[in-house]
């Protein structure tokens, strides 16, 4: 089958391969999807730039792709919730889905929803349960005021319409061109940071959803309540998850150096911190679908690309400019 590989760590044109492989054989607590769609995420990108190494290793070459859409064509002896032909999507936990075919556990996949395309669905499941976990870590009500940043990206996009549907207060940020866009997907407040400086109109958030990292995390400090709380996707580890790695003695006081800045912050404003590293779930993502079908929420796809060029999709994600999601179509 085709496939487009990781081969090694560094430039990613230099490091992406379209190859035939074997097609995988599953065990018997998997399913053998067939392809219709993947997307892209930046996720992709860090594990090509060897930016997680410290994560876990990775056994090269790997077939890359996170996110998958498509039908059951295989499964093992002991699935029972699906059979040949339903139509799925899923996040793929160990990578694959950058191919014709994927095996993946059936406790992570959900019936595709109804009214999207492939494309569609495949441009949902790491980026919506990435946002339904930091509401669910946040415990956002009905009321609370939350920033997001970069709400013309994958995670802001389905993050403003997931608070929204929660009954929340949004602010975003986004550039000039994004503006009218992200307003439509429900944000109260957009904030083109071309023009303004979100620090000077937030003011005592409930939350803060920080997808920037670096200054942003630490400035989210001065646009929450005293109490609030801030969730990154990308800055510094916190504390309680550093000790969830099982690291040696250095590591961890290299990680409390790191957030050094951030821990004063934490004692300043009484507030809580979390670096939130998203998981499979597939309740959340079968409340994804339900959002879905009643038309609570939306997909959000920029661009789709064939498989043939699926480094151009990659090269595309890397520019940081994506509104919303890059899809692949495989079928
Ligand atoms: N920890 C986890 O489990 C986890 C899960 C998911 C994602 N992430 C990470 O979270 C980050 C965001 O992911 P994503 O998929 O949303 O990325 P993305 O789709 O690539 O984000 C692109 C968007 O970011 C916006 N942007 C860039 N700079 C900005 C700025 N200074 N202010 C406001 N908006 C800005 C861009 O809008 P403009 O073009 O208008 O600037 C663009 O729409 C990535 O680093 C990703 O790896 C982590």
């Amino acid at each position: 089958m085709q496939a487009i590989q990781h081969i090694g760590y560094g430039e990613i044109s230099e490091n992406i391969k379209f190859t035939e492989i074997e097609k995988p054989t599953i065990n018997k607590d998997e399913v053998l999807i067939e392809t219709y769609a993947a997307s892209v995420n930046p996720l992709d990108i860090k594990v090509i730039k060897g930016k997680l190494k410290g994560l876990g290793k990775y056994s090269l070459p790997a077939t890359m792709g996170y996110d998958v859409s498509g039908k059951i064509v295989g499964k093992g002896e002991n699935v029972s919730d699906f059979n040949i032909g339903d139509e799925v999507y899923a996040y793929v936990d160990k990578q694959g889905s950058f191919a014709e075919f994927v095996a993946v556990k059936q406790n992570i996949v959900s019936i595709k929803p109804k009214n999207t395309t492939f494309e569609e669905a495949a441009s949902l499941p790491l980026v919506s349960l990435t946002a339904s976990q930091v509401l669910k870590r946040a415990n956002l009500k009905s009321g609370d005021k939350i920033l997001i940043h970069a709400g013309s990206g994958g995670v802001g996009s389905l993050a403003i319409q997931l608070a929204k549907a929660k009954g929340a207060y949004v602010y975003t940020t986004t550039s000039t061109s994004n503006v009218a866009w992200v307003k439509e997907l429900g944000a109260d407040r957009v904030i083109d940071y071309k023009t303004e400086d979100y620090k000077t109109i937030v003011k005592d958030a409930d939350v803060v959803l920080d997808t920037l990292g670096n200054q942003y995390t630490e400035d989210a400090f001065k646009v929450i309540k005293k109490g609030g709380k801030v969730i990154t996707l990308v800055g510094p580890v916190d504390k309680e998850t550093a000790n969830r790695m099982k690291l040696n003695k250095i590591a961890k006081l290299y990680l409390a150096w790191k957030r050094r800045k951030i821990t004063k912050n934490i004692k300043l404003k009484s507030a809580y911190y979390s670096l939130l590293l998203m998981r499979a779930n597939v309740k959340q993502l079968n409340e994804v679908t339900n959002l879905l079908e009643t038309g609570k929420i939306k997909t959000n796809i920029d661009k789709v690309f064939p498989l043939e060029d699926a480094l151009n999709a990659i090269l595309y994600v890397d520019k940081g400019r994506t509104k919303g999601k890059v899809v692949i179509k495989m079928k």
